[in-house]
């Protein structure tokens, strides 16, 4: 995931923003609550929340004290989505870093920025179209104000959509109340960009021709459904035969055996334990009274049959998956299973102190920058009930990393640890010192 696809002069930024940071460091270490943004001109820009005024001086650089309203009067709107981009992701560096506890002045100082950057209408005047009429706001009907504190409603778009004026331009390009265009994989990657949610939109996805009826369940779960179930436009692949059989052809593929439900390994997967880092799920249900795991999410379940399996043991399990080089969405779905197209970094999507079980397997790995993992952990942590399960499915990382970073990490979010095994990961050799661990965790019930 990408989170820097922006256009080039950001990328030339970023050297010198990285070596500024000191600055902040210094800036929020002595709690003045002040952000120092850097623009391109060489100029620093200091924004200030609150009484004190923070000053730096170099050679090279001049520095301007001015307020939020001049400096939006002044900067260019692209220059100034930026500069928001890289406060939100050096303040919560420097959080990490410092371990700061109590960073609320900061936290409010930086939503209150942002309130002005995005729903205050920075860039609002100057859309048009569907776009604007996407993303709002819209005026609430006289009596509905007062519950809401608000006489309009914001559509929920994801941040970073602003970032890539262009292309939701491009997204937002159809007739209303016509047909969609194909754009799948264009509209993930604007997902993957942070753009997520994306904008909800006014046309009609095509079906594919000579639609089938799906299989019904409990044989829809290890049946492969029909080519003509769905549209096959975005995928190398063109039918399901071709997917089952992706481990046999060359070149890289997510989850690359996951589609053959009949002959291949996807079958036999979480049942059996191997007593260290393959974990059953009768095991793993068996640490609980019979029937108390009724509900839960499988964070980037590949073809669902995690859940599938669940489902066969009366659990009912939500699988998150994006569709990278095949149609995963629809086959979870067209197994009977509940699928959702959710990225690693959305907040999920349920209430706090609700699901009996997160699993996950391989997803959440060493790939995820720490501040996100950190933040993802204790997101699970939330959305589980007190007593609730996160079963932590072969997290791979270095070994010079699992006990430097990610054993204090699990460490510090606050689950008992009901098993925990780590392993060496062999299968690249003794050399490369890549480990796996599992582990089941259980939130605390006080
Ligand atoms: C910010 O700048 C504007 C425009 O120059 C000015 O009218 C306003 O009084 C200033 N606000 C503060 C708090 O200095
Ligand atoms: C955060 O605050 C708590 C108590 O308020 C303290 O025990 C803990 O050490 C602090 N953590 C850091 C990283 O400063
Ligand atoms: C499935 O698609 C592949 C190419 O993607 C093609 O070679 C093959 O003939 C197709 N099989 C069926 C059964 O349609
Ligand atoms: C894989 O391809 C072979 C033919 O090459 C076909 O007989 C088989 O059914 C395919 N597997 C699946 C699960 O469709
Ligand atoms: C759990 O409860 C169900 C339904 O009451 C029962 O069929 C099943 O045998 C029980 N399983 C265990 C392991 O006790
Ligand atoms: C982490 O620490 C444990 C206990 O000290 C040790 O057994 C294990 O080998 C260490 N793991 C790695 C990957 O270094």
């Amino acid at each position: 995931m990408d989170h820097d696809m922006s256009r080039k002069p950001r990328d030339q930024q970023h050297k010198s923003c990285r070596s500024r940071a000191l600055v902040l460091l210094i800036a929020v270490a002595t709690n003045t609550a002040i952000f120092l943004l850097f623009s391109d001109t060489s100029s620093a820009i200091g924004i200030r929340s609150g009484e004190h005024g923070f000053f730096w001086k170099s050679t090279k650089l001049s520095f301007r004290d001015i307020n939020i309203t001049e400096y939006a009067l002044a900067a260019s709107r692209d220059e100034l989505l930026h500069l928001h981009d890289r406060l939100a992701t050096a303040s919560s560096l420097v959080v990490t870093l410092l371990g700061i506890n109590d960073t609320s002045s900061d936290m409010a100082a930086a939503r209150d920025e942002q309130k002005h950057a995005g729903a205050d209408g920075l860039w609002q005047p100057e859309l048009t179209g569907e776009l604007r009429l996407a993303v709002g706001p819209h005026k609430l009907p006289l009596g509905f104000t007062k519950n809401l504190g608000s006489d309009q409603l914001f559509p929920a778009v994801g941040q970073a959509c602003r970032r890539f004026p262009d292309e939701l331009e491009r997204y937002m390009n159809y007739k209303p109340g016509g047909e969609c265009p194909s754009d799948e994989q264009f509209s993930q990657r604007l997902m993957l960009k942070g753009c997520e949610p994306l904008p909800r939109r006014r046309c009609r996805t095509r079906s594919p021709a000579g639609y089938a009826e799906p299989t019904p369940l409990p044989a829809s779960l290890w049946s492969m459904p029909p080519d003509t179930s769905i549209m096959w436009d975005a995928y190398t692949c063109k039918n399901y035969s071709c997917l089952a059989n992706r481990s046999k052809t060359k070149g890289f593929y997510d989850c690359k055996d996951c589609f053959d439900l009949l002959n291949g390994r996807e079958k036999g997967r979480w049942t059996r334990d191997d007593g260290a880092l393959s974990y059953s799920i009768d095991a793993v249900l068996a640490t609980k009274p019979n029937g108390t795991v009724r509900i839960g999410l499988d964070i980037g379940g590949g073809s669902g049959t995690f859940a599938a399996r669940m489902q066969e043991r009366g659990v009912t399990v939500v699988t998150t998956s994006m569709n990278f080089d095949g149609p995963f969405n629809s086959f979870i779905a067209s197994r009977g299973l509940v699928p959702m197209h959710l990225s690693i970094a959305n907040r999920l999507p349920f209430f706090d102190g609700t699901l009996d079980i997160v699993h996950s397997m391989h997803v959440l790995s060493h790939w995820i920058p720490d501040v996100m993992l950190e933040f993802a952990l204790f997101d699970i942590y939330r959305v589980l009930r007190p007593g609730g399960l996160f079963w932590l499915d072969h997290f791979f990382c270095l070994g010079t990393q699992m006990n430097t970073t990610y054993v204090p990490m699990f460490n510090q979010i606050g689950f008992n640890k009901v098993r925990w095994n780590a392993r060496r990961k062999l299968d690249r050799g003794i050399k490369m010192n890549e480990w796996y661990l599992s582990a089941l965790l259980e939130k605390p019930t006080t």
